[in-house]
């Protein structure tokens, strides 16, 4: 996996980029902002897939990530769904909500993680993401994640934990999530935790004291 760059590469590219402009009140904005920034318009733009036609048609937003851009902890789930796509906003719906009560019970602030998905756009029907399609979205991923250089990676859910394992070359140690949830896997200094998708516990408790069991792991990266 290519996340070398170091914050020295990433401001020489930026003055490249012409990325030092200042705000109206002088301040400027940092560059892990300006970079992502960057990103959030190529994604705008992406003609990549069938999914930008679907977000057109429906007046969708595209689901670019939220959160702190220095944050240790990244937390990585599916694809937007509906709430999401009309917002712009990643897990704003009741899945959020989990995710919000799961990160209050380790004394986590939302502000203080990052938070996106392996798609950028709502696939119709909220189906599986297909092949072609994670394949064009990787690549947003992979450069949110070289600019945020996050501690710790939490996949939620098994979609988004099979396509982080293989993307860190962890394969050989990728198993149903039943078996993984919530240990902890090492891969170029990133520690990659597979959590069950928030999901899960809107209608069951049981798998909500899963959950919040295994985002105890969670307690030793908070800033
Ligand atoms: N489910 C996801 O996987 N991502 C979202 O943003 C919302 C729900």
């Amino acid at each position: 996996m290519e996340n070398s760059k170091n914050l020295k590469d990433i401001k020489n590219c930026g003055k490249k980029l012409g990325f030092e402009e200042e705000r109206s009140d002088g301040s400027k904005p940092s560059f892990e902002e300006q970079f992502l920034k960057k990103i959030k318009e190529e994604i705008l733009n992406c003609q990549k897939c069938s999914l930008r036609k679907f977000r057109d048609e429906n007046k969708y937003l595209p689901v670019i990530g939220q959160g702190n851009h220095n944050a240790d902890i990244l937390f990585i789930g599916e694809a937007p769904g509906l709430n999401e796509a009309k917002t712009g906003f990643p897990f704003c719906g009741a899945s959020g909500r989990i995710l919000e009560e799961l990160l209050l019970s380790v004394e986590i602030k939302r502000e203080d993680v990052y938070v996106t998905n392996i798609l950028k756009d709502r696939p119709p029907n909220n189906r599986d993401p297909e092949a072609q399609e994670i394949e064009v979205c990787l690549p947003y991923l992979r450069k949110q994640i070289e600019i945020i250089k996050p501690k710790v990676i939490c996949t939620l859910g098994r979609y988004s934990m099979g396509v982080i394992m293989e993307y860190f070359g962890l394969i050989d140690k990728l198993e149903a999530i039943s078996k993984i949830h919530g240990k902890e896997f090492e891969k170029d200094g990133i520690k990659i935790i597979p959590l069950y998708h928030p999901a899960v516990a809107v209608y069951n408790g049981n798998m909500k004291e899963i959950l919040k069991a295994d985002f105890q792991t969670l307690k030793k990266y908070r800033k």
